[in-house]
């Protein structure tokens, strides 16, 4: 297991999940830099673009560039390579592309000076198994799922992205240095809003995530450093406990 430092590596990653630079740094100001990291997607990123995530990283927060790349080898591993100049602390691929373009994606950023954490995103967790079949992937999504995180690790990567129902397994099949990042986080007062499988905080870091990425328990609170701060007190003593 991962070592419980929630102060100098905080567990949470919010994501912000906002159409623009402005609300952006509303958010990222009220969320202290040493409590959390956060997660810029797709949607923000096409709208407020590299200068926002510059922003944020000389505001001293850790950014998960969330643009899950997938693209030939050498496409990809220069989008890493971009994305390791702007100072990011963790890129993501899809690790449907292949071992040649995952390890592509590593060996681009293998040896800067500022190295993201590489992480593979399996079977996104909105397709079920008849969208896998569709498009010709045999097996269940768990399975699939296992295999391109073993693909993953093969290529170098430091971890998957994977719901924290699959923490469990996945820590016992590829040990204890690669990492999860899970999604799917709900607090046991909060509601599930559109997430189907959730899990509370203190069970996914129990079944062995190392990151929790979350939104809007956090960004929707009034006041989203309390809630925060709660979601961590609640990580420190579940990490106490595997720790004891
Ligand atoms: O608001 P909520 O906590 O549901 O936000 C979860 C974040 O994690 C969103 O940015 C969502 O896109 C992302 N995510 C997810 N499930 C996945 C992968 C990513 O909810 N399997």
């Amino acid at each position: 297991m991962q070592e419980p430092d929630n102060v100098n590596d905080p567990k949470v990653i919010v994501a912000l999940d906002v159409p623009s630079a402005e609300e952006a740094l509303v958010l990222a100001a009220r969320l202290p830099a040493t409590a959390c990291r956060l997660k810029v997607g797709k949607e923000l990123f096409t709208s407020a673009g590299p200068a926002l995530v510059r922003t944020l990283v000389e505001r001293g927060h850790g950014i998960f560039l969330d643009l899950k790349f997938h693209d030939i080898p050498n496409t990809v591993a220069q989008a890493c390579g971009a994305a390791a100049r702007l100072g990011v602390w963790m890129v993501n691929v899809h690790a449907l592309g292949g071992t040649r373009m995952m390890t592509a994606a590593r060996e681009a950023i293998e040896g800067l000076a500022h190295r993201p954490k590489l992480i593979g995103v399996t079977v996104l967790t909105s397709m079920a198994a008849s969208d896998l079949e569709e498009i010709g992937l045999a097996g269940d999504p768990e399975s699939a799922a296992v295999r391109l995180a073993g693909l993953a690790q093969r290529s170098g990567l430091d971890g998957v992205v994977c719901s924290a129902r699959e923490a469990r397994t996945l820590r016992r099949s590829f040990g204890a240095a690669f990492q999860l990042v899970t999604p799917g986080i709900r607090p046991a007062d909060a509601g599930a809003d559109d997430q189907a499988r959730i899990a509370t905080p203190a069970n996914a870091v129990r079944d062995g995530a190392s990151y929790l990425v979350i939104g809007r328990p956090i960004t929707r609170a009034a006041d989203p450093a309390a809630a925060l701060a709660a979601i961590n007190a609640e990580i420190e003593s579940a990490t106490k406990g595997l720790a004891a």
